[in-house]
């Protein structure tokens, strides 16, 4: 396994052989199950697979944990080299935003709601920087977790809207045992909030059962939903949402697919956890 911190090695490897397809696994490291499921997944449909290593400060905003974000890149790098990744691009943040840098890749609208509306620069800094790493490694296919629902949404649009020439792939979300989806920033919460975090996929679990026998109000499963979350007594709603899966837009009627997601404080650590139903 080669680990780059130049874009100019990355350049060069990834076009020894310009027949070879390449998966990419973008990552910001601390790496868990649900990121060696994508590296897996990028394994088994291309010829080479890079992963990249960046804690992308513009996806930050000041009040949020970029200083106390978890790293342990050498424990990420064993992970990787057991799944055969092939590549693995660590850049220094000066190497991905010299001190002249000025482009910010902005969407209008799938940006706005649910995660926009809670952390509006967020995706600013997530579409900049995956723009950046499509076009340094140039990868046939990418890779991204379901977990993050919104962010596969802005970045399928921005792959449209800026005819990026590759393939993004979405892979299903790795769950713990008992439900939690696996997030880095879970290993920030307490053990009475650990056991208490189920209570996102209990709840996303029973707008789905709603959905499935029958109910078409977008407001009475937001509100069976909500109340499951409310009663946890250790948790603070921050939204609730049953959108469109496309747009993200609310759905008053439930008519072909829906998009059920949620974001839940525990103390200051925020969990996002979702549910698609393509086809009801
Ligand atoms: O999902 C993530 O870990 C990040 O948002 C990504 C896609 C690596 C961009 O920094």
């Amino acid at each position: 396994m080669i680990i780059a911190k130049t874009i100019s090695e990355v350049r060069t490897i990834r076009w020894e052989n310009p027949n070879l397809s390449w998966g990419l696994v973008p990552t910001m490291g601390y790496l868990h199950e649900g990121h060696l499921s994508l590296a897996r997944h990028a394994r088994k449909n291309n010829d080479r697979v890079a992963a990249t290593i960046f804690v992308n400060p513009t996806q930050f905003s000041p009040d949020e944990d970029l200083s106390t974000y978890p790293r342990a890149l050498e424990q990420d790098l064993a992970l990787l080299a057991r799944e055969n990744v092939d590549l693995v691009f660590v850049p220094a943040d000066n190497e991905i935003y010299p001190p002249d840098f000025q482009t910010e890749v902005h969407l209008k609208q799938v940006t706005q709601p649910l995660e926009g509306s809670s952390r509006p620069t967020h995706f600013l800094g997530v579409a900049t920087v995956v723009a950046k790493l499509f076009n340094i490694i140039q990868p046939t296919r990418a890779y991204f977790g379901q977990k993050d629902a919104q962010q596969t949404v802005v970045l399928k649009q921005m792959v449209r809207d800026l005819n990026f020439n590759l393939e993004l792939v979405v892979c299903p979300t790795v769950r713990e045992p008992d439900g939690l989806a696996m997030s880095s920033r879970n290993k920030y919460l307490s053990v009475a909030e650990r056991k208490a975090a189920v209570v996102l996929n209990r709840a996303l679990t029973a707008g789905e059962t709603a959905v499935s026998q029958g109910e078409r109000s977008g407001d009475t499963v937001r509100q069976i939903m909500r109340d499951i979350i409310n009663a946890e007594p250790l948790a603070r709603l921050d939204y609730i949402s049953a959108a469109d899966p496309l747009t993200l837009v609310e759905l008053g009627q439930i008519k072909t697919g829906v998009l059920l997601s949620t974001a839940v404080f525990f103390r200051t650590t925020r969990l996002i956890d979702n549910l698609l139903i393509e086809r009801i």
